[in-house]
């Protein structure tokens, strides 16, 4: 409680005088109210290149204000400056953390320790991130860092259907240009979780054209196909030799109206699960973003086994914050995470957390430029 005075009142002095916010300066400020009550807050945490905000409604990523190679501003993170925007069936899960499982689960069923459980689906039969009341729309409790905001959530034994008492931490933290997410997370029962941050980024400016242009680099040299709902099929392929392969840097638009049969099942796109080279639990390369006509770059760097990647193949039903509707690909995911529905494929990484264990993943995003 103390730091947080101390900081806010120091930000706020540094404002007051006119001069650049110090790395690591961060604010709070109220946000309004949910329909159902629950009052939100606003988080800005700046370093000297980077202004990040973020909300405990969700925990989640508002918005992302980088510098392009002239020196010019904007954000690439899609979100909306009003509380109001959010909700189900408005925002297509813009920038908050998703959870308990990220992704989809078949049937909303999954086996652990000899039973069958049954969690809530909200995707036809299929469960996704989480069921109709993910982490997404949960009011975390939000604490302020020196450099950053922690977020805790307590999910009770039984929310959405899923076993045990899970205490979640998720902590951002700004050093320079790079922005750390932490997870942490403890249950009391065994349990199942797949947790992400689900930002939609466009380096050339939320709002701003498609991604079709900007180049992706994956590390990764298999990927998961999936069936006509998007569960995978329980396959691991190789990416030679087919769109999937971004072993090197590729435009994301050179192959994604190839007619590939997988990329038709996503409607017309990529939304789909990256093996990565790298090895689980300790720090590897995930993706390198480029965008020519900005210059901007985006790192990801990750501890997790898998990289979810979509192409907002849907984004054309979404709003802009302005009312018009963003263009099909105005934007990607980029989820570093455990593969989808991995509770029913037993050889997968396991997403099986026990009370004994602490669950603890980190992904590093580094933004940049090049001249
Ligand atoms: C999924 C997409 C889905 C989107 C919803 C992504 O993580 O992979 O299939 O449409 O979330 O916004």
């Amino acid at each position: 409680m103390h730091d947080e005075v101390k900081w806010i009142t120091r930000a706020t002095f540094l404002i007051a005088l006119g001069a650049a916010p110090l790395q690591g300066a961060v604010t709070s400020q109220d946000w309004g109210k949910l329909p159902d009550g629950r009052t939100a807050h606003l988080y800005t945490v700046s370093s000297p290149t980077v202004t990040i905000k973020l909300s405990d409604y969700g925990a989640r990523l508002v918005s992302v204000s980088v510098p392009d190679r002239n020196n010019q501003k904007a954000d690439i993170s899609l979100g909306y400056p009003d509380l109001a925007s959010y909700g189900p069936g408005k925002d297509p899960y813009f920038g908050p953390i998703v959870g308990r499982f990220g992704n989809r689960l078949n049937s909303g069923t999954f086996p652990l320790e000899g039973k069958t459980f049954h969690v809530s689906t909200n995707e036809g039969p299929n469960t996704l991130h989480g069921g109709k009341e993910g982490f997404d729309r949960k009011m975390w409790l939000g604490k302020v860092l020196r450099d950053g905001v922690l977020f805790t959530l307590v999910s009770p034994d039984g929310d959405q259907g899923f076993p045990g008492k899970l205490t979640v931490q998720v902590a951002y933290t700004l050093t320079g240009n790079s922005l750390k997410i932490h997870y942490s997370a403890v249950t009391s029962k065994p349990t199942v979780v797949n947790l992400t941050n689900h930002g939609y980024w466009n380096l050339s400016g939320a709002g701003n054209g498609t991604v079709l242009g900007e180049q992706m680099q994956i590390f990764a040299h298999h990927y998961t196909p999936v069936d006509k709902q998007l569960i995978p099929t329980g396959e691991i392929a190789p990416v030679e030799g087919t769109p999937f392969d971004f072993t090197k840097p590729k435009a994301i638009g050179q192959d994604i109206h190839a007619g590939n049969e997988q990329l038709v099942l996503a409607g017309e796109g990529y939304d789909h699960n990256w093996v990565l080279d790298g090895k689980a639990g300790v720090m590897h390369p995930a993706l390198l973003l480029y965008d020519p006509a900005s210059g901007r770059t985006l790192k990801f760097e990750t501890t997790e086994p898998g990289l979810q990647w979509y192409s907002g193949n849907g984004l054309q039903k979404t709003k802009l914050p302005n009312g018009q509707n963003y263009p099909k690909y105005g934007a990607v995911v980029l989820e570093t995470q455990h593969f989808p529905d991995s509770p029913n494929q037993p050889k997968w990484p396991t997403t099986e957390l026990k009370p004994e264990q602490t669950l603890n993943s980190t992904t590093v995003l580094t933004f940049g430029v090049k001249k």
